[in-house]
């Protein structure tokens, strides 16, 4: 039998075991959103009352992955004290039970590793630092700076097709052909295989990293989710600088689909949430916020009220 299968309907399981591990890139200066992350990494702005990051561990975690890679770089320590035990502090919430479950959630979520990445030179070189955890076991990537609603998962379904494939399955959403600069762009066939519940499943014949409009194979955008076979390892090692003179996973990738990796993606049809810059920040927070159980009812009376008001420059100004 071949290395990887064509066949990607459920009953062709090759027995191949699910990615075990999720590797998060989080080791980037955030420029965009200076000064205020100059001492605080962008992984841990708050939306709401838990920080970008924590969403991002419940999601592998929800997904059924405990063993989490963080790629740090320096000045980021402040993300593994998120994970860590605060004995101080729960000693001091004893009375306040909902909150002190709240601080042990954190604690207790998943097992939290790191690596450091010295210099930053593109997101494949970050994955690359994830070699000696990972090892040759396949393994999901989640970008640190955007994550799903977690009643629309997307990753359960792409571990499940990379236990198929052997390859590698990515995740698209459709963006403005203007945008296509800012993503990954890739060209799509039809898969043989049936939908999943959050998308269609599409075989990739080409990527091709933030492509002028122009130049764009598609609309179709990697989203910040992969699961990746151990052999993109030694693709990264292999791949030269490229969009904005840095190692990119995309490449790497693209390298490996040459060489006859199969590569699948899932056209995602639920929400993603983009905090990677403050418009997207600002639209996560408000949205998370107004389906919060505890404040949402509030929080969308305040919000209708205040559009509609003269402060907000809204329709009656
Ligand atoms: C990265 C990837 C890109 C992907 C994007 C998704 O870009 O390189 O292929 O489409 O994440 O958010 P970045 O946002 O790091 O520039």
């Amino acid at each position: 039998m071949s290395e990887y299968s064509a066949n990607l309907s459920p009953s062709a399981a090759t027995g191949r075991p699910r990615a075990a591990k999720a590797v998060i890139p989080a080791a980037g200066l955030a420029t965009r959103f200076l000064p205020a992350t100059k001492a605080v990494p962008k992984e841990l702005l708050p939306v709401v009352d838990r920080p970008v990051l924590q969403y991002i561990v419940e999601e592998a975690t929800q997904a059924g992955i405990t063993d989490v890679l963080l790629i740090t770089g320096r000045g980021k320590t402040a993300m593994v004290d998120h994970f860590d035990r605060r004995p101080d502090l729960e000693e001091r919430l004893a009375e306040k039970p909902e909150l002190l479950a709240a601080v042990k959630r954190t604690e207790e979520l998943a097992d939290i590793h790191t690596r450091r990445q010295p210099e930053q030179l593109g997101l494949g070189h970050a994955v690359g630092y994830a070699e000696s955890h990972v090892g040759d076991e396949p393994f999901a990537v989640l970008l640190g700076d955007e994550f799903v609603k977690p009643s629309e998962p997307l990753l359960p379904a792409m571990l499940e097709l990379q236990a198929r494939t052997g390859g590698v399955v990515l995740a698209f959403f459709e963006v403005d052909p203007a945008e296509t600069k800012r993503y990954g762009i890739a060209s799509v066939e039809p898969a043989e295989a049936e939908l999943t519940d959050i998308g269609e499943v599409v075989r990739v014949t080409g990527m091709v990293e933030k492509p002028k409009p122009e130049e764009a194979p598609s609309n179709l955008a990697v989203l910040g989710r992969y699961v990746l076979p151990g052999r993109i390892f030694d693709a990264i090692r292999r791949t030269e600088p490229g969009s904005g003179g840095e190692i990119q996973l995309t490449d790497a990738m693209e390298l490996l689909r040459g060489e006859g990796v199969p590569v699948h993606a899932i056209v995602y049809r639920g929400t993603r949430y983009d905090t990677g810059m403050p418009l997207g920040y600002l639209q996560t927070v408000v949205q998370i916020a107004a389906e919060r159980d505890d404040l949402g009812t509030e929080f969308r009376k305040w919000l209708v009220e205040f559009v509609n008001s003269d402060a907000s420059g809204g329709p009656n100004t």
